[in-house]
């Protein structure tokens, strides 16, 4: 089963591609991470578990979701990470998460999508990102490969710098950057709710036809590039650059 967790859209499209090669079920965490439920979920196939890179690392609620879940038929587990760049040392985290459940762990996949993190960096352009898109194709198909061959992924190489990383800066990541009071909204907003639809952590409510922000945020980008007017923005950070939204992968079955 190919189970994933996007904040907009990456790691679905790869996750409809996966289950659409290799005619396998499709399962989106967002409900049960949103409504707090714990995933008791059966599959005779490996598990392929498939998000976005935060900080070098598997988001944390993608973590805490397989962490809560039953995973019960298959022991075997492969990790499908989307990421704008690099997934740094993520693999080793991975490795322990898989002890801790029980599954074998049998790789990490990184694919290279493109940025979402408007917050920090600029999301490409659409021309831009739909080559980015085509190419990931390439580096699914050969995970592809793997799965059906019941293969493991290549294991990548992994230096001091990508400890650090995935380690400590990870961490400190967390701890200072990842917070929501920066979000705002401009008069543009026209009530839709669709922000509040979008929140994973269901962090926002609309208070007099606006969204107001709460403490709980793990900065997945969904309600500032989900609204419709472009009445979002994160400080200063956000304004001026594009919106980033993936398509859904069109070949699905
Ligand atoms: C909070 C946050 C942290 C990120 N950290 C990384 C990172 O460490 N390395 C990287 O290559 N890309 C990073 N990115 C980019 C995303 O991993 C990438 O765009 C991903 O494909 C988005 O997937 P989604 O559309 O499924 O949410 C980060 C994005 C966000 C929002
Ligand atoms: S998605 Fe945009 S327009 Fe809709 S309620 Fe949220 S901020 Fe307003
Ligand atoms: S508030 Fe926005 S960025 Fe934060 S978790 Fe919810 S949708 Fe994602």
């Amino acid at each position: 089963m190919i189970v994933y967790f996007t904040g907009t859209g990456n790691s679905r499209y790869c996750a409809q591609m996966l289950a659409s090669h290799l005619g396998d079920e499709l399962m989106d965490s967002f409900h049960f991470i949103r409504d707090g439920v714990a995933a008791k979920l059966l599959s005779d196939r490996p598990w392929v578990f498939v998000c976005p890179t935060y900080a070098w690392r598997v988001p944390p609620i993608f973590a805490d979701f397989i962490r809560s879940g039953g995973f019960s038929g298959s022991r075997e587990a492969y990790f499908v990470m989307t990421c704008g760049d690099e997934t740094g040392n993520a693999a080793a985290f991975n490795q322990v998460l898989c002890k801790e459940k029980g599954l074998l762990y049998k790789g990490t996949l990184p694919v290279v999508m493109p940025e979402n993190y408007i917050a920090l960096y600029d999301a490409p352009k659409q021309a831009e990102a739909l080559k980015i898109v085509d190419a990931a194709g390439l580096s699914l198909e050969s995970g592809i490969a793997c799965i059906r061959e019941d293969r493991n992924f290549p294991v990548p190489k992994v230096g001091a710098v990508d400890r650090l990383k995935s380690g400590v800066i990870n961490a400190a990541f967390y701890r200072f950057i990842v917070k929501a009071n920066k979000f705002t909204v401009s008069d543009a907003c026209v009530g839709c709710g669709k922000c509040v639809e979008s929140c994973v952590l269901n962090n926002i409510e609309l208070c007099g036809g606006k969204p107001v922000w709460g403490g709980r945020c793990t900065h997945c980008m969904a309600c500032i590039c989900t609204c419709p007017a472009s009445a979002i923005e994160y400080g200063k950070a956000s304004v001026g650059k594009p919106r980033y939204q993936c398509p859904e992968y069109k070949g699905i079955v």
